[in-house]
């Protein structure tokens, strides 16, 4: 089943002075369980690839399918859902609540998806369970290794069951043993839960350890791995 269809995107961000042309008639299709890399230099459009795939931005012209639902016909509270439900998000810089313990950081989504305070509780514990987290539940960002952060952004990007999980950089930020460890985890996530992983990188040896690279230059894809 493909789940992610793109045909012949393009995004170009015009600002008062210059236009950028960020993604250069981009065609790809992602499957449902493929454990996937987009990588490239710094720049060569990456990030809006990802931004357009997680319906955080729509495209200049051309197509961005989400389970057969082209996202630019799509109202706000549709593209919501969609991303509530159907995507997880991981980022390079964690992006949790610093105020809030491991547990709180994860129930928080739950919490807008609606589930009841005792849901919560059990559904996000189980979560930052799987993700290796069990005795880390009480424990604040700041009390809590690079790679642990990132461990719960990864049970949190879970929280809602969504078909597919989007990772930007998300081994940026840390060590290169780390990183693996991080890579291996999603590896795991995808083999036992079928769920889909796309990740961004500009380093070739974290894109080496997925199961298909597709190569981003200025903003087209150059060749695929
Ligand atoms: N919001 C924006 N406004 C203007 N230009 C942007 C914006 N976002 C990205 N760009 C430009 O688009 C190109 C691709 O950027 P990006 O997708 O962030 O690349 P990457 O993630 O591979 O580093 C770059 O030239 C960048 O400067
Ligand atoms: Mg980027």
């Amino acid at each position: 089943m493909t789940l992610v269809k793109l045909e012949k995107v393009n995004k170009i961000y015009e600002t008062d002075a210059t236009s950028v042309k960020a993604l250069d008639n981009v065609t790809l299709g992602v499957e449902k369980g493929e454990f996937m890399s987009i990588a490239g230099p710094s720049g060569s459009g990456k990030t809006t690839l990802l931004n357009l795939i997680g319906a955080l931005d729509t495209p200049t012209s051309g197509e961005v399918k989400i389970e057969d639902r082209n996202t630019s016909e799509m109202s706000s509270s549709e593209l919501d859902n969609l991303r509530l439900k159907k995507i997880g998000f991981v980022f390079q810089t964690f992006n949790l609540i610093p105020t809030l313990t491991a547990l709180e950081n994860v129930e928080i989504v739950l919490s807008i998806a609606g589930l009841s305070t005792s849901e919560q509780n059990d559904r996000a514990s189980e979560l930052l369970e799987l993700v290796g987290l069990g005795d880390r539940l009480d424990h604040r960002p700041n009390q809590l290794s690079a790679g642990e952060c990132q461990r719960v952004a990864i049970a949190r990007s879970l929280a809602n069951d969504p078909d597919i999980v989007l990772a930007d950089e998300p081994t940026g930020n840390l060590d290169t043993d780390t990183g693996d460890e991080i890579i291996d985890l999603m590896r795991d996530l995808n083999e036992d839960f079928e769920k889909t992983f796309i990740i961004v990188t500009h380093d070739p040896n974290v894109a080496k350890r997925t199961n298909r690279i597709v190569n981003l230059r200025d903003g087209k894809v150059e060749n695929e791995d």
